[in-house]
């Protein structure tokens, strides 16, 4: 089966979007599942008309299927791929040979099965190779191209094979939690707690990131290589670093669309999902809701469209970069029984307040976990007390007792939890902290998997009244 696949150039000015073929692709579904809020749009606003694509057919045409993936040039996922030019071609009746010169700073891969030439006569076509030699650059073509490439062309070999090959072991490993699109939902997620994650807000728990950063690469090559101790989510760390690779690669490339998806719903689900037209039937006429809604997808949505697509390139770039990471400011305060007890009245201070979650021995079991509260969306309560998270799990505060830190145990670790929070979760950023007393707050943490009686400094040192409650 043939997979086409489009790829940014690095180092070049490239118009439009690139298809490439690759081969692959035998299992999963042939379609990414589109998102409920998707489906609680009126059906010409899922669908589109002849106005202009809805939502599935924006998606589709940007990020195709499991079986047809497509690479939006414009998005930062490494794609795979080698940049080159044609140094020479010679075609007989059956044979047609080519010759390609690396673009500057890129090598040529080991193996290669397609090339697909990006200007020239011939932009656009793709075709297989039956040859490669990977030391000359010389390869011969599976067929003649109706266009001959000349010298100068430029192509790319093996385009989107980081994609490819990180679907694939995505399939494998992952899709039985995650689901095939991403969505957290896989055969074996029903009998997990807490759940597999929904990459499709494009929001992850455990970052180095400032709070108001997406993920970094980094961050999620090291939840693949160690896990998430005291979770069902394993540690990949016997797979090889291009897997790994390949794999966070992959799992950007869920995780834009997904966003894109929500980002794109949101622009029409105010006025067109099925709850806000039934609403709208009260005063106006379906026709012309129709109408509206027709002359939106033609005149401004695709122009939105793209916007939405710049400013997800523009996140998640940034999330790569210096300025997204937290930067202690002071060096780790040196662990001490003074700075233990400065975190634990820190801890308990009614500014932070941390107890009113955790508990004031840490255990889990603050006031907040036996109120209700109400789901922001719905603007219900939920059905069960206790806190919950973005995506509508319970989410109860951590038992800190227990040594156990899900985004890992080092002293920058729980730094970074507590300055820039647990994303998506109701665990706060506490980012305006002076970083001397997180620290002393780390140290408190630490040691309080060791303590007999967690509550004795609290009872020493703090009057009730301090707790905040
Ligand atoms: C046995 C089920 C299971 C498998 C297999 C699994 N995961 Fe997970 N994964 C989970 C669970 C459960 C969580 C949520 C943990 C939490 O919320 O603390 C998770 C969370 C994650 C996160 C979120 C990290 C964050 O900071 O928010 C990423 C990324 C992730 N998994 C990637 C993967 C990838 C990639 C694979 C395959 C190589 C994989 N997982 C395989 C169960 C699984
Ligand atoms: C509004 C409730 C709330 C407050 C206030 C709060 N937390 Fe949390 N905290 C949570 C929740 C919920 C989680 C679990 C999030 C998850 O993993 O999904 C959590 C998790 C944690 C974790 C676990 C990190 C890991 O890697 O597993 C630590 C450590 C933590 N909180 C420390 C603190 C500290 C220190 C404070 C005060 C400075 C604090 N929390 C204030 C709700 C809260």
């Amino acid at each position: 089966m043939e997979t086409s696949i489009k790829i940014t150039l690095k180092n070049q000015v490239l118009l439009g979007l690139l298809a490439l073929s690759v081969s692959g692709c035998s299992d999963g579904d042939s379609s990414f599942a589109y998102s409920q809020r998707t489906q609680s749009l009126i059906k010409e606003a899922q669908n589109g008309s002849e106005g202009g694509p809805g939502v599935k057919q924006t998606l589709d045409t940007r990020f195709g299927n499991p079986q047809q993936l497509k690479a939006w040039m414009k998005l930062p996922v490494e794609w795979g791929g080698s940049a080159a030019s044609v140094e020479s071609f010679a075609a007989s009746d059956t044979e047609a040979r080519i010759k390609f010169v690396a673009q500057e700073g890129v090598t040529l891969p080991a193996v290669a099965s397609s090339v697909q030439f990006v200007t020239g006569e011939g932009a656009g076509q793709s075709i297989a190779l039956t040859a490669w030699d990977e030391k000359t650059g010389e390869a011969v073509l599976a067929g003649v191209p109706d266009k001959t490439p000349v010298s100068g062309d430029l192509c790319v070999i093996d385009g989107g094979s980081t994609l490819k090959s990180g679907r694939v072991l995505y399939m494998r490993h992952c899709s039985h939690c995650h689901g095939a699109a991403g969505d957290g939902n896989g055969p074996t997620a029903q009998y997990m707690i807490p759940k597999p994650r929904d990459y499709r807000h494009g929001v992850f728990k455990f970052t180095s990131t400032n709070d108001q950063s997406k993920v970094s690469r980094n961050d999620l090559l090291r939840v693949l290589k160690y896990g998430i101790p005291g979770t069902y989510m394993p540690s990949f760390l016997l797979m090889k670093e291009d897997e790994l690779h390949a794999i966070v690669e992959y799992v950007r490339f869920l995780s834009m669309r997904g966003e894109y998806e929500r980002r794109l719903v949101n622009e029409l689900a105010s006025d067109y999902s099925e709850t806000a037209v039934s609403d709208r039937l009260a005063s106006e006429k379906a026709s012309d809701i129709v109408e509206e809604l027709q002359s939106f997808l033609k005149d401004e949505f695709p122009a939105t469209a793209e916007t939405l697509g710049d400013d997800l390139a523009e996140i998640w770039t940034s999330a790569d970069t210096e300025d997204a990471k937290i930067l202690p400011t002071v060096a780790r305060v040196e662990d001490s029984a003074e700075s233990r007890q400065r975190g634990r009245e820190l801890y308990l201070s009614k500014t932070l307040n941390c107890a009113d979650c955790h508990g004031i021995d840490g255990a889990g079991n603050g006031p907040q976990t036996v109120a209700f509260e109400k789901n922001p969306v719905t603007n219900e309560l939920y059905p069960e007390a206790g806190l919950h998270d973005v995506w509508d799990n319970p989410n109860q505060p951590r038992n800190l007792q227990r040594g156990i830190f899900r985004g890992g145990r080092r002293p920058i670790d729980l730094f970074c939890r507590i300055h820039a929070g647990i994303k998506g979760s109701r665990m706060p950023s506490f980012k305006n902290t002076p970083h001397e007393d997180i620290w002393h707050i780390v140290n408190y943490l630490l040691s309080l998997q060791f303590e007999s009686d967690p509550g004795t400094i609290a009872a020493k040192s703090v009057a009730p009244s301090e707790t905040g409650e």
